[in-house]
């Protein structure tokens, strides 16, 4: 038996253990006023589509006014909303309906840096070194002769050195200041007290309109090791998922921030909660933020981060239960966001979510690539995930088997990856195009209200096949996998073993994964050759058509055990 054994009966424990939260990448979900762009009234109107979906909660990527260096994760403001997407009484009824509609709503926050135009980075530029203003952020002298060599070699997870010098009052180039991810992304210096206290100000402006929590952005990198000593290794290269012994990645002190935190959150009613985007590894690492008085939730990026192999699958999901299990947290599923190539190309291609720095280690030989393998072992993929023990995040089109978008013109990629990486890495930009509504072509196929505007109109243009995939086609078809998703929470909701508790393991051929949960329901997921129906089972749910009574490979099966 694994995972959490004694807890309280579903209604009675906190929405966090179980929910599926579905993650709106806010550009790219619905465009209510035809500027190719999504917005707050896009997704008001969706809340009916995602309500039918059945998904507990939404979170919603950052919305705070922004250059868009990052797509919102450079913010200006923390306290306010994008012109482009709307404003801040909008973002207040948009809370209060989706609770209307029963769902919970988790925004974003990014505590790791702000971007270069938000009013203290300008203030610290305009500041002499040494000053408060500056002491805000990471400013440091350079190295050589005349300060002319970055102060360390840390190097930014985008690409080229992490460290940007400024031109100071006198006209003359000076300090240097820390940049992790793009230069226009300065790092904060979490050593400085008036940062914690503007982050709980922040917190606390958020819950009192009513968010239900928040998705902490780099929730492993806020606390640099003291002193910022250069990286001993012979690649200083800075991947998101930390190789060991980076000096900005997993350090103790972030511990600290969570515990502040967590007796804000606490001070709330209805169970506030956040979850952790910690790219650390292996497991015992992750619990580490998950310890009774820190975060609710951490993204499990190991199980994202696995191929499509059931021992290494199988391995990953023990690890995970059983390190949470010391902290009595629940696990957070996650095979799909906006950082990393979608589930159906990953599957079939093997590929490692996180890794790589060229478009062929990203994104995989495009020659090679089997949609339809992709999108069957996306699916039996996502019955695996919505039937392990805890909850789990859905990334938007992951329920229409989007693939990944290859046929961005260079000319139109956006991601700083892609500049900062010497056009080696073409970034994330294949995973963020504009979700299809309708089959037509017109309003970007629906993603828009204006019926005008063209896919190439859209922020990324859509492949001319998006609409093939769209709501329009996949609403009502029996064998869609949207339709697949919808009965899927359906049965989740009502299946009292599903969401948070143990599970157990059923004997089975090595290339099949099989557990049971509570309530005689089991999950058999086959990655081999076609293997026979338990005896006496009833199917609740197939992720692709059965054989007679085989489950052919790369399908998953929900099932009713015979006693
Ligand atoms: C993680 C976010 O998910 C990603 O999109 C962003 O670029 C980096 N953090 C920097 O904020």
């Amino acid at each position: 038996m694994r995972g959490q054994n004694s807890l309280p009966a579903r209604a009675e424990r906190p929405w966090w253990r179980d929910a599926v939260t579905y993650q709106i990448y806010i550009r790219s979900f619905a465009d209510s006023n035809g500027d190719g762009k999504g917005d707050i009234e896009g997704i008001r109107s969706r809340l009916p589509y995602l309500k039918k979906l059945g998904v507990d909660a939404i979170w919603i990527t950052p919305w705070y006014p922004s250059p868009q260096k990052d797509h919102g994760y450079d913010v200006a403001d923390y306290m306010d909303i994008e012109p482009d997407y709307g404003i801040l009484a909008g973002a207040e009824r948009l809370i209060k309906e989706t609770h209307d509609h029963g769902m919970r709503i988790l925004v974003d926050i990014v505590p790791n840096h702000s971007s270069d135009l938000h009013e203290w980075f300008q203030d610290a530029l305009k500041s002499a070194p040494g000053s408060p203003e500056r002491d805000r952020y990471w400013f440091k002298e350079g190295k050589g002769e005349h300060g002319e060599l970055p102060p360390n070699n840390w190097r930014s997870v985008f690409g080229g050195p992490a460290w940007e010098r400024v031109i100071e009052a006198d006209g003359q180039p000076g300090q240097w200041y820390l940049h992790l991810f793009a230069v226009e992304q300065p790092d904060f210096n979490w050593e400085n007290k008036e940062v914690h206290d503007y982050f709980k100000d922040v917190l606390k402006f958020w819950l009192n309109r009513g968010v239900d929590g928040f998705r902490i952005d780099v929730a492993h990198g806020m606390v640099k090791l003291h002193g910022l000593p250069d990286i001993v290794a012979p690649d200083p290269k800075s991947e998101m998922l930390a190789p060991e012994n980076r000096p900005f990645w997993d350090q103790d002190g972030v511990h600290e921030i969570y515990r502040e935190w967590r007796k804000i959150l606490d001070s709330y009613p209805d169970n506030r909660m956040a979850v952790a985007e910690a790219w650390v590894s292996p497991s015992s690492r992750i619990a580490r933020y998950l310890r009774p008085d820190e975060l609710m939730n951490s993204f499990n990026f190991e199980f994202l981060s696995s191929p499509w192999k059931p021992d290494e699958l199988k391995k990953m999901i023990n690890h995970s239960l059983e390190a949470l299990a010391e902290v009595g947290a629940p696990s957070s599923w996650v095979f799909n966001n906006h950082d990393v190539v979608r589930s159906v190309d990953r599957f079939d291609l093997g590929l490692i979510a996180g890794s790589g720095t060229t478009t062929l280690e990203r994104q995989g030989d495009e020659k090679k690539f089997n949609i339809v393998r992709g999108t069957q072992r996306a699916r039996a993929g996502a019955l695996l995930m919505l039937a392990l023990p805890g909850g789990a995040y859905v990334y938007q089109g992951e329920e229409l088997a989007l693939p990944e978008a290859r046929d961005i013109p260079e000319d139109r990629l956006t991601d700083p990856r892609w500049s900062m990486s010497g056009q080696t890495d073409r970034g994330r930009d294949g995973c963020r195009v504009p979700m299809p509504w309708t089959k037509d072509s017109s309003g970007a196929f629906g993603f828009s209200n204006d019926p005008a505007l063209t896919p190439e109109d859209a922020w990324l243009p859509q492949s001319s096949s998006w609409g093939s995939f769209s709501v329009e086609v996949q609403d009502g078809d029996p064998a869609s996998t949207l339709t697949m998703y919808r009965r899927a929470l359906a049965i989740r909701r009502n299946e009292s073993g599903l969401g948070d508790g143990p599970m157990t393991w059923i004997d089975s051929e090595p290339l099949v994964l099989a557990f049971s949960r509570l309530g005689n329901f089991a999950c058999y997921v086959n990655f081999g050759e076609p293997i026979d129906l338990p005896e006496g089972s009833e199917v609740l749910l197939s992720s692709g058509p059965l054989v007679g009574r085989k489950i052919p490979t790369d399908t998953a099966l929900w099932l009713r055990l015979s006693k």
